[in-house]
C-alpha cells in the first residue's frame, strides 16, 4: 500500500484530497500536513503533522517517520494573492517544490505538484490551447508554475524521479473556500445565490476561463498517479479541462434553478488583468489519450450539485 504525504492539506484542494485518498489507501497511510494547525475531520481521521514546506528538514522528518513513498505537494500562493506579494508567491511555490523534488530524489518518492492555466500567458493561443505551446506568463504565479513544470521534467529526465502534474483550471467546490485565485468568483457566485444575495462579480462579462468541479479534480489526481508510466509521453504538465464559461454563462446556469438570483459587475483590475492573460479554453486531448482523463461534470450538472450541497451545508 502507498504511504502518502499531502503538503498544504488545509486548502481548497487538500481538505478534500485527504478524505479521497484516505478512502482509497486507508486512513493510516495518508499523512495530512499544513503550515497551519488544522482541526476537525482531517486530524481526527488519520495522521496530521505541521510542516512548513519551505523547510526541507521539516519535510524529511515526516517522510522518514512514516516511510513516505508518494508526495502530493499542494503548498502555493494563488494567483491574485501572489500578485500582491510576489516574493511570497515565489518563495512558497518554488521553495516547496524544490524541497519536494530533492526529497523525492533521495528517498525515492513519486511526486505530484499541480500546475495551472496560469502557466500560460498573453502570447499563448487562446482557444483550444495546445498541450505544447508558448508559455510566457506575465504573473508571478504563472512564472512559478512554468518553472515548476520545467524543474519537475528535469528531475524526471536527469534523476528518474517519478514526477507527474496537471494544469488545473479554476476549481469549484463546496467544502473549503478558495485561497485567493482569479477564478474564485466561480465558487463565490454559488454561495451568494444560495444565501439569496446579489452577487458582485469581479470579472468582466465575456471573459472565458476553463473550470472544473472538485470531484473530477480529485479523480484526476488519483488517476494520473496510478497511470501506467509507459503510456506517459508527457509528465509536467497535462492540460485538463471540463468546461469553459464567462460570468454570464455561469449566472444563467444558476438562474435556471434560482430564478430571482441577481448579479452586478464591479471589476477587480488585478484579477481582470490576470484573467485576460489566460486562455479561453484548453485542449486536453493528451490527458485523455495518455491516462484516460474523462470528466463527469458539465456546468449544469455541477450547478445542481453545488446548490444542493451548499443548501445542506448552510441548513437552508
Ligand atoms: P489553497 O490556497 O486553498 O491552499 C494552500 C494550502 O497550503 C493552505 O492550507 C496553506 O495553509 C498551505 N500552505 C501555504 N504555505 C505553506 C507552507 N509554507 N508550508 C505548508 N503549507 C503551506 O490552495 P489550493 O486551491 O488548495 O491549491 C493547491 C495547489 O493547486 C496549488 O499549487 C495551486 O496553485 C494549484 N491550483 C489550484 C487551483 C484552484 O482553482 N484551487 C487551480 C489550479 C492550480
Ligand atoms: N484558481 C487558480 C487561480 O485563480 C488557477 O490556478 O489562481
Amino acid at each position: 500500500m502507498k504511504k502518502i504525504l499531502i503538503i498544504g492539506s488545509g486548502g481548497q484542494i487538500g481538505s478534500e484530497l485527504v478524505k479521497k485518498l484516505r478512502g482509497i489507501y486507508g486512513n493510516e497511510n495518508v499523512v495530512a500536513s499544513d503550515l497551519r494547525q488544522l482541526t476537525g475531520e482531517i486530524v481526527e481521521t488519520g495522521p496530521f503533522e505541521r510542516i512548513d514546506s519551505t523547510s526541507i528538514v521539516q519535510i524529511i522528518e515526516v517522510v522518514k517517520k512514516y516511510n513516505i513513498d508518494t508526495i502530493y505537494n499542494l503548498a502555493a500562493i494563488l494567483s491574485a494573492t501572489a500578485e500582491l506579494n510576489p516574493m511570497l508567491g515565489w518563495n512558497v511555490g518554488i521553495g516547496s517544490l524544490i524541497n519536494c523534488l530533492e526529497i523525492a530524489r533521495v528517498f525515492n518518492c513519486a511526486l505530484f505538484t499541480p500546475s495551472s492555466i496560469g502557466a500560460f500567458g498573453p502570447n499563448t493561443p487562446k482557444d483550444l490551447t495546445p498541450q505544447d505551446t508558448i508559455q510566457r506568463p506575465t504573473t508571478i504565479y504563472g512564472i512559478t508554475k512554468v518553472t515548476g513544470e520545467m524543474l519537475s521534467d528535469y528531475y524526471f529526465r536527469r534523476y528518474g524521479v517519478d514526477t507527474r502534474s496537471v494544469r488545473f483550471p479554476g476549481l469549484i467546490s463546496n467544502l473549503t473556500l478558495p485561497g485567493g485565485g482569479t477564478t474564485d468568483y466561480a465558487v463565490e457566485i454559488y454561495y451568494a445565490a444560495v444565501k439569496g444575495e446579489k452577487f458582485v462579480c469581479p470579472i468582466e462579462k465575456g471573459t472565458f476561463m476553463d473550470m472544473m468541479y472538485m470531484p473530477d479534480a480529485l479523480d484526476a489526481m488519483v488517476n494520473i498517479m496510478e497511470a501506467d508510466p509507459s503510456k506517459l509521453v508527457h509528465r509536467n504538465s497535462f492540460n485538463l479541462t471540463s468546461m469553459a464559461f464567462d460570468p454570464e454563462i455561469i449566472y444563467n446556469s444558476i438562474k435556471k434553478y434560482i430564478p430571482d438570483f441577481e448579479m452586478e459587475y464591479k471589476i477587480d483590475p488585478i484579477k481582470q488583468a490576470i484573467a485576460n492573460s489566460w486562455p479561453n479554453s484548453l485542449d486536453d486531448t493528451c490527458a485523455r489519450n495518455e491516462w484516460g482523463w474523462n470528466p463527469k461534470y458539465d456546468l449544469d450538472k455541477m450547478t445542481v450539485d453545488m446548490i444542493d450541497s451548499l443548501r445542506k451545508k448552510m441548513g437552508l
